[in-house]
């Protein structure tokens, strides 16, 4: 694997290509292992609970050769839940040991926490926390709450995020799930989307007063301190959503094989009612914004 250095170097050549020559290549890309799930989450499009597909490992291995020879070099898997997947006895932690021999510099796996987990591989891992007690389940379930604080605290996992995606269930425990994760001594931060309003989950989308407010909530936690991965100026960016999107920093392989060079959002044709946090981030960075540069250097480097 590359060392630091050389890693710092791909990347200040990467951003440069990137913001001044106008070279398109993704950094990163988000790998759908398999569409399997062990919920059935309100706001999720993505699982099948009738018949899931799973990827073999031989189609992930070529999946990920494909992402590394367009020039990403950080990878995210998703699902489904990932900690599900297996291929004969291979699980997660195998694929993460095969991106990083292709050369890979580092991968999360994105988590809804309902089994035990454990990985030494991934950098960080993302659980998604959709609020606190009541608020968690009216999305996720019954009892989708204490099999996450049982399976967070038994994790080990020095960087674990939560990811909150908010939607009209759950809008209203924001501030009490950003103090959660502060107290918590298994979490180091938490992130924020707004939901995307995918095919069949128009109706859970806050309107846009109220995503105001929210916006204007979570940067007052982060002024005074508190830890929220999302920065300023990216939060600001998803306010009223009229900047140009850089989506193409991400590359997406979907669980049926689909390659597509950012997200699904831009064919079903809501990227102007996007609340994926990481678009205002991705603009933030490629203007150059101090603030999201540390950021994205300190979860990925
Ligand atoms: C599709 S899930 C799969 C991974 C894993 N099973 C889990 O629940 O975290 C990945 C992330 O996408 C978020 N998500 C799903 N649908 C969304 C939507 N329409 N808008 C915003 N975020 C969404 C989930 O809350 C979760 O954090």
């Amino acid at each position: 694997m590359a060392s630091k250095i050389a890693q710092l170097f791909y990347l200040a050549r990467w951003f440069f290509g990137a913001r001044f020559l106008g070279k398109k290549k993704p950094l990163q890309s988000v790998v759908f292992v398999s569409d399997r799930c062990n919920l059935a989450c309100k706001h999720c499009s993505v699982y099948n609970l009738k018949n899931p597909i799973s990827k073999s490992l031989a189609q992930l291995e070529e999946e990920l050769r494909y992402c590394y020879g367009l020039g990403s070099r950080f990878i995210d898997f998703e699902g489904g839940e990932p900690f599900l997947w297996k291929d004969g006895d291979n699980d997660i932690n195998d694929l993460i040991r095969l991106a990083k021999r292709i050369g890979f510099y580092s991968c999360t796996i994105t988590t809804n926490a309902q089994k035990a987990f454990h990985s030494d591989e991934a950098g960080a891992i993302w659980v998604s926390l959709d609020g606190v007690g009541e608020f968690h389940d009216r999305v996720r379930g019954d009892g989708a709450f204490a099999r996450l604080e049982k399976n967070v605290a038994t994790c080990g996992h020095k960087a674990l995020t939560a990811n909150m995606a908010i939607n009209t269930l759950n809008w209203e425990a924001v501030g009490r799930t950003i103090e959660y994760v502060e107290a918590s001594p298994y979490f180091k931060s938490i992130s924020f989307s707004f939901h995307t309003p995918f095919p069949g989950t128009e109706h859970l989308t806050v309107d846009q007063k109220t995503r105001e407010e929210i916006i204007d909530l979570i940067i007052s936690y982060k002024k005074r301190g508190y830890h929220i991965m999302n920065t300023k100026v990216g939060l600001r960016k998803m306010n009223r959503l009229d900047f140009e999107p850089e989506c193409w920093v991400t590359n997406f392989i979907f669980t049926d094989g689909t390659r597509l060079p950012q997200c699904a959002g831009k064919q079903y044709g809501v990227c102007d009612k996007c609340g994926f946090g990481m678009a205002g981030e991705m603009n933030a960075l490629f203007h150059f914004h101090p603030e999201t540069i540390f950021a994205g250097l300190s979860l990925r480097v």
